[in-house]
């Protein structure tokens, strides 16, 4: 991990997710920024408690944990049961599948790891780790891609926000919305704002992290500044995440993008979604079948109403569903679709 005051001359230092011999070396983002510490996990019930108690976290970083998660698992239960293994494996990629229900990428790359197995014959370690870091190098390629083209579209803006962290802590490296916020900087644009992204702090506690580690310049703004923000005529683009994007556009994102993106169109700032396409769900039609993730109600209780007796309770959706409507263009690795709606997105699946 770089010291703050150690060079940064691509902007781009930080890996949330490291394989090595033991297994997969994950970033506790739980404890960032205060504390920067590497776990260890070598089995897929570990990983899988490692997304579901948000150690790692970000639709892609979840996908491609996913995807050593079953290395993992196929090491163990080949070792085990080498006559077997194929069938023992399901119940661990079901363990991994139901670690957190919203992000598509991690049913995407489930879906990737398992297509491998069929033809494996013997040890199935090497076959599957080769996949796992496929999607961990494709995923950080088309973060790239996707930071070239996105930032293209903010040339001559005078300042960008940004909500949740979707850098190189919530992917295999680079980021997308924070990727083309990255590329933006490179290119000029100097005035990048990150929300504070309540309840769990993604932006407070891991996007300005994340940017002060690469040397790059933000100011923090409280959720409920964001409109008054966009008035003050500080920002001409919004660049967001997704956790999934329906066929026809509708976008799943951290809590709150749905607001933001009101108060863009309110204010004629410009709405942008940066996804690799395996956030999108073909199989969704549309937002409203979208799985809404409901955490516990202490992340946001303050400790006094968080007791037995209290008639204070906490209604806690981490995520929303912006309307396809509101979002001006969508990012993805294949290309830009604007004004996305079901026959705009098709460019995509045509694309693959
Ligand atoms: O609950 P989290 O922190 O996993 O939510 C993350 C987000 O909503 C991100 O914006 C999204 O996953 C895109 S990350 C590149």
């Amino acid at each position: 991990m770089p010291s703050s005051s150690s060079p940064k001359p691509f902007h781009d230092t930080v890996r949330a997710l490291q394989w090595c011999e033991q297994g997969l070396r994950v970033l506790d983002q739980r404890r960032l920024p205060n504390v920067v510490e590497y776990e260890t996990f070598n089995s897929a019930p570990g990983v899988a408690e490692a997304i579901a108690s948000m150690r790692v976290r970000g639709a892609p970083a979840i996908g491609i944990a996913a995807a050593y998660g079953v290395v993992l698992a196929a090491r163990q239960r080949y070792r085990e049961t080498p006559d077997t293994w194929k069938d023992a494996i399901e119940a661990d990629l079901a363990v991994l599948a139901g670690s957190r229900p919203t992000a598509v990428n991690l049913f995407w790359a489930l879906d990737r790891m398992r297509s491998e197995i069929g033809a494996i014959e013997g040890d199935p370690e090497p076959t599957l780790l080769q996949a796992a870091r496929f999607i961990h190098e494709e995923d950080i390629a088309a973060n790239r891609k996707m930071g070239q083209l996105g930032a293209s579209l903010l040339v001559g803006a005078g300042g960008v926000l940004t909500h949740c962290n979707t850098g190189s802590l919530a992917t295999g490296g680079y980021g997308t919305a924070l990727g083309v916020v990255r590329s933006a900087y490179r290119q000029g644009v100097t005035r990048i704002f990150a929300t504070e992204t309540r309840p769990w702090l993604q932006g407070a506690r891991l996007t300005v992290w994340e940017l002060e580690q690469d040397g790059i310049p933000a100011t923090l703004i409280a959720d409920s500044a964001a409109a008054y923000l966009m008035k003050t005529g500080a920002i001409q683009w919004i660049a967001v995440g997704a956790d999934r994007i329906a066929a026809n556009g509708d976008t799943a994102n951290k809590i709150g993008t749905y607001a933001l993106a009101v108060a863009a169109r309110h204010h004629g700032v410009k709405f942008m979604v940066v996804a690799p396409t395996s956030t999108i769900d073909w199989r969704t039609e549309t937002g409203a079948s979208i799985k809404i993730e409901e955490r516990g109600q202490n992340e946001l209780l303050n400790d006094c109403f968080a007791r037995p007796g209290s008639v204070i309770t906490a209604w806690n959706p981490v995520f929303d569903v912006t309307p396809a409507e509101l979002i001006d263009c969508i990012v993805t690795e294949r290309g830009v679709v604007r004004n996305p709606d079901r026959q705009a997105m098709m460019v995509l699946a045509d694309a693959g």
